[in-house]
């Protein structure tokens, strides 16, 4: 599998370095994934225009996404720009987003060139505005080769209009005669996924308290685990991230079994006698 580079401890700050020395680094999550939420309570509660938490937002993009590469995380997902948001918000909203991408990419790709961040992109991405499209493929070009974050943004993203996708590509299939339908496996699925070539996200972060998914990510979440934080998105640092990810390292993961304080099992299961309710 894909791993990140080395770890570049030393480029963390102080209070960052504090909290990383509490962590295992073996037990790293792989994937996070981040639905980022709350650039417009945050500019609301200082009196501002609401562009200008998203403005911040993109800020702690940047941020956050330095702090991961520096740690050597593989693989971190932003959910920055759902199909909801394409459709229901006001155009001069959707507008403003999208001239804040193209803004964010020209303008922090040398910091991605220089923290080795490989960018990609999931979602119907190709309905997004051209200018915006050949940005996003200009920077997703020059950092291919990049070794370490891979920083995928979800752009004109829905969870199920990506399993509509996958679906379809694998109604193609069987129409080829290249897969039979009675035996189509969760593998198939898998690929045919925008996120395919990436493992599951270990954990989700969602910021400013609401506790939905939200469309987000929903065939690769199944054994996820959730982090929802208060803080809104544009005050979510690096030292966030990693406080998530040291509570994450405090939980047992399960994937369905039983758990270390589960009790004894019964050697024979046929002498269990069950109680008439
Ligand atoms: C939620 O805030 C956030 C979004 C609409 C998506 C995230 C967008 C950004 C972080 C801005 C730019 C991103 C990039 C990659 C340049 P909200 O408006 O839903 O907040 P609210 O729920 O408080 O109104």
């Amino acid at each position: 599998m894909y791993s990140a580079d080395k770890p570049r401890i030393d480029e963390l700050t102080a209070e960052e370095r504090a909290i990383y020395a509490t962590l295992k680094p073996d037990r790293l999550p792989q994937h996070v994934a981040i639905i980022m939420d709350g650039n417009g309570r945050w500019a609301g509660h200082r009196s501002l225009k609401r562009f200008l938490g998203h403005q911040q937002g993109a800020n702690s993009v940047q941020l956050v996404t330095e702090t991961a590469s520096r740690i050597g995380l593989p693989w971190l997902t932003l959910y920055a720009f759902s199909l909801e948001n394409n459709l229901r918000r006001p155009r001069a909203e959707v507008n403003f987003l999208m001239r804040l991408l193209k803004t964010y990419l020209e303008s922090n790709l040398q910091r991605m060139m220089d923290n080795n961040v490989r960018m990609r992109y999931i979602g119907r991405t190709h309905e997004l505005p051209a200018e915006v499209q050949e940005k996003m493929r200009w920077v997703e070009e020059t950092t291919a080769r990049n070794t370490g974050t891979t920083l995928t943004l979800a752009l004109n993203y829905g969870g199920r209009s990506e399993l509509v996708d996958a679906f379809r590509g694998l109604a193609a299939e069987i129409k080829h005669g290249k897969i039979v339908a009675d035996h189509i496996t969760e593998e198939d699925i898998h690929r045919h996924l925008y996120t395919a070539k990436m493992p599951d996200p270990d954990l989700l972060i969602r910021t400013s308290g609401e506790q939905r998914i939200s469309n987000f990510l929903l065939w690769q979440i199944a054994y996820t685990e959730i982090f929802v934080t208060e803080r809104y998105w544009p005050d979510f640092r690096g030292i966030h991230l990693l406080e998530a990810i040291a509570d994450f390292q405090r939980r047992e993961r399960r994937y369905g079994a039983i758990g270390e304080d589960g009790g004894e099992v019964e050697e024979d299961p046929e002498q269990i006698g069950i109680a008439a309710s």
